[in-house]
């Protein structure tokens, strides 16, 4: 089974991942965490050029195709593998971020990144989404505060130095996909205490597991 977890920056979803992962494997389930971008040893490359704050003339349709390697690379030599095996793969952030991120918030055609997806993808699909949503004031105050305080290292800062406007844009288009999508993907409610929003995550995979 493959499941994913989407959000703006500072949703909480790395927290909720690594619990989630510990809950599943003690329900005698074999799982394996994953992240995009950065799954990958290639992709921990790929990774540092997309999320380096120095990375100023990166154009849109080049942060695009470096977002399609890691995950072409990604899919290939572990998703797929970990699928195959009969092992769940909880993976944080996956395609739905390339939609809303390079198509919604930076204006590419939605409809190309599709495209391109089930051209060089196979079109492979999580079962589950749960997308944490915040406001953008609460996730970046807190994205911020990581970063100031070092748990999250600063030559990974990229996207949190993007407008508060590009990050409603990325909130808004997760909730349309959400919309448009509501037997994939789940909101979950990201502004609350995170023992609930772990609670709330588990009741949704309850039917699933
Ligand atoms: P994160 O690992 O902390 O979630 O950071 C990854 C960043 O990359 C985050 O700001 C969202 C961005 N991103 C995209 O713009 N497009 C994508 O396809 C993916 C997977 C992530």
């Amino acid at each position: 089974m493959f499941i994913t977890l989407e959000g703006i920056e500072g949703s909480g979803k790395t927290t909720q991942m690594q619990q989630l992962s510990t809950y599943v494997e003690n329900r005698g389930h074999s799982c394996v965490l994953t992240r995009e971008p950065g799954g990958t040893a290639l992709g921990k490359k790929i990774r540092t050029i997309l999320l380096d704050p120095a990375s100023t003339e990166l154009v849109p349709t080049a942060e695009l195709l470096l977002y399609m390697a890691d995950r072409a690379q990604h899919i290939n030599t572990l998703i797929k593998p970990c699928l195959a095996e009969g092992k769940i793969v909880l993976c944080d952030r996956y395609f739905d971020a390339t939609v809303v991120y390079q198509g919604f918030a930076r204006g590419l055609d939605t409809g190309f990144i599709c495209d391109l997806h089930r051209l060089i993808l196979d079109d492979l699909k999580p079962e589950m989404t749960f997308l944490l949503d915040l406001s953008p004031r609460i996730g970046l105050a807190r994205a911020w505060k990581q970063l100031d305080n070092g748990t999250r290292s600063g030559t990974e800062s990229r996207f949190e130095e993007e407008t508060i406007s590009f990050h409603e844009k990325v909130r808004a288009g997760y909730l349309e996909l959400a919309r448009r999508q509501p037997e994939r993907i789940r909101v979950v409610d990201g502004s609350q205490d995170k023992k609930q929003v772990q609670m709330d995550i588990r009741d949704a995979l309850a039917d699933f597991l």
